[in-house]
């Protein structure tokens, strides 16, 4: 067994964080009525039920108490704050009374201190080193490579009756980012790293409750497997890293380049989590978008219809070249639509944990200090009020321009918000745009509605097997 302190597995929580207050357990709370739940007695209950369907647990905590509640769970306190006014003071207003919360001590595990996984005051200094890459003046650049990705990723698929939607959106997302943000050929990465996020984003998320932390050095085969995994992924990066050390070439024009010049201001450690951070959280997203979105629209032929013609309207696409950023958004209305319908019923990242570091009122409630806090975006997503029929994947609704602007703030957040809103939003949905339209303009695309496979992320399950046919 690995006993490498320096290796995301076992290393400690940095000493320069703030100190997590204790979590609060059944006999200290007295409860409040503005924070109805069920009886904390039933913890043991609960969380089996939450082990099984955390989304759906969600979801029935807000339909029979209401949008703030409260609920034991390993018997510590959970406090649910699913309205859009909460959503926006746990993630905006108030966000710095509040840190990352359990499942980010498990996804520490993989991602050790990059930005995805740490706190201030690594935090924000890491943020802002790491942002020029993402401004909008290099997403025409991206979108340049991303175009050539799509075109060589998709054209495999002429010669193919079926493909592994998932898998193949996974691969393709992951040449982008591999490609755009390092310079990197990802081809002989993509089993390795597929295999090892596999029992990563599953162990992750199934490990979520508090308390479990103990089992991890038990040498238990599920823990092992997790430990082999991150350690994987490790390797991937640091030799990622070497290999552009080795090679000698100086770029300060790719967010590698960046990284490896702040050398000496920040730890090579750092510099590894960072690049292993934004290799995961950049394509696994992005992938299960697409796969949700091409399933919805094998379900909905209307839908796929109009994103056909827009695909045939689209001049860039007709005269096989790479558009602008700009262009590509002009030519996206449906696409968008579609984009943003899937990521409200199947938003990738679907629950944000968070654990209250003072005392704070929040829509009304009082939040004590060590509370552990969930919003989520797939409950509040779900939300009636401002999504009329809520469960149904309707894109139309994002084409009126007044419905965004009606939404109150904090009633839909894919991207969340505040400082740790994703660095990747527009790089994100410009791949997603692009691989939609070029994929709408040449195949259709025929599979099986996939169940859910809830984990770290959204995920569907399985391979989701489509048929191609050609345009
Ligand atoms: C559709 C695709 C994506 C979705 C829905 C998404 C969603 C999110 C969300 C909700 C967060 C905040 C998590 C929290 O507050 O707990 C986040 C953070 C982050 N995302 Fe994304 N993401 C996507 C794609 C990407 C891409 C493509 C990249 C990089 C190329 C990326 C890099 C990051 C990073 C680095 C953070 C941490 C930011 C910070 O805390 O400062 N994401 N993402």
């Amino acid at each position: 067994m690995s006993t490498d302190t320096t290796r995301p597995y076992l290393a400690p929580r940095p000493q320069e964080y703030g100190q997590i207050p204790n979590p609060i357990f059944r006999k200290e709370w007295v409860g409040d009525k503005k924070l109805p739940g069920p009886n904390p007695l039933l913890s043991d209950l609960l969380t089996a039920t939450f082990m099984v369907n955390t989304p759906k647990f969600l979801l029935k905590m807000q339909e029979k108490y209401g949008s703030n509640c409260s609920f034991f769970l390993s018997r510590r306190l959970f406090i649910g704050l699913f309205s859009p006014a909460a959503v926006y003071e746990v993630t905006v207003a108030q966000q710095h009374k509040f840190v990352k919360g359990v499942g980010f001590a498990r996804m520490r595990k993989v991602l050790g201190e990059g930005l995805l996984t740490n706190e201030e005051p690594i935090h924000l200094a890491h943020r802002r080193m790491m942002q020029p890459p993402f401004h909008h003046g290099n997403l025409d650049s991206y979108v340049a490579i991303m175009h050539n990705l799509v075109l060589e990723h998709t054209n495999h698929w002429r010669s193919k009756s079926t493909i592994e939607l998932a898998p193949e959106m996974m691969a393709l997302t992951l040449e982008i980012v591999s490609r755009c943000l390092f310079g990197l050929d990802s081809h002989q990465y993509t089993q390795a790293i597929a295999e090892s996020m596999e029992v990563a984003i599953d162990r992750i998320e199934r490990t979520m409750l508090p308390g479990l932390e103990r089992f991890d050095n038990s040498g238990i085969k599920y823990f092992k497997e997790f430990e082999i995994a991150s350690d994987r992924l490790v390797d991937i990066a640091e030799s990622i890293i070497s290999k552009r050390i080795e090679s000698n070439e100086k770029r300060d024009d790719d967010l590698l380049g960046i990284l490896l010049q702040m050398r000496g201001a920040i730890s090579t450690e750092h510099i590894r989590d960072e690049v292993l951070t934004l290799i995961l959280s950049g394509h696994e997203t992005t992938a299960n978008v697409m796969s949700w979105a091409f399933s919805y629209l094998s379900k909905n032929p209307d839908v796929r219809k109009q994103l056909e013609q827009e695909a045939d309207n689209a001049d860039w696409i007709t005269q096989n070249r790479t558009p602008s950023y700009q262009e590509l958004e002009d030519s996206s209305k449906v696409a968008s639509a579609i984009l943003q319908e899937t990521m409200r019923l199947a938003p990738p990242v679907w629950v944000a944990p968070r654990i209250a570091t003072q005392d704070c009122e929040i829509d009304g409630v009082n939040i004590p200090a060590g509370a552990h806090v969930l919003v989520s975006q797939y409950v509040t997503h779900r939300n009636g009020k401002y999504f009329p029929n809520p469960n149904q994947w309707n894109p139309a609704r994002w084409l009126d321009e007044n419905f965004e602007k009606s939404l109150p703030r904090g009633a839909y957040f894919p991207f969340g918000g505040g400082s740790r809103k994703c660095l990747g939003e527009y790089f994100a949905i410009a791949e997603a745009r692009l691989i939609l339209l070029m994929v709408a303009k040449n195949f259709r695309l025929n599979g099986d509605f996939p169940k859910a496979q809830p984990r770290a992320t959204y995920r569907p399950k399985g391979a989701v097997i489509n048929k191609v046919e050609l345009r």
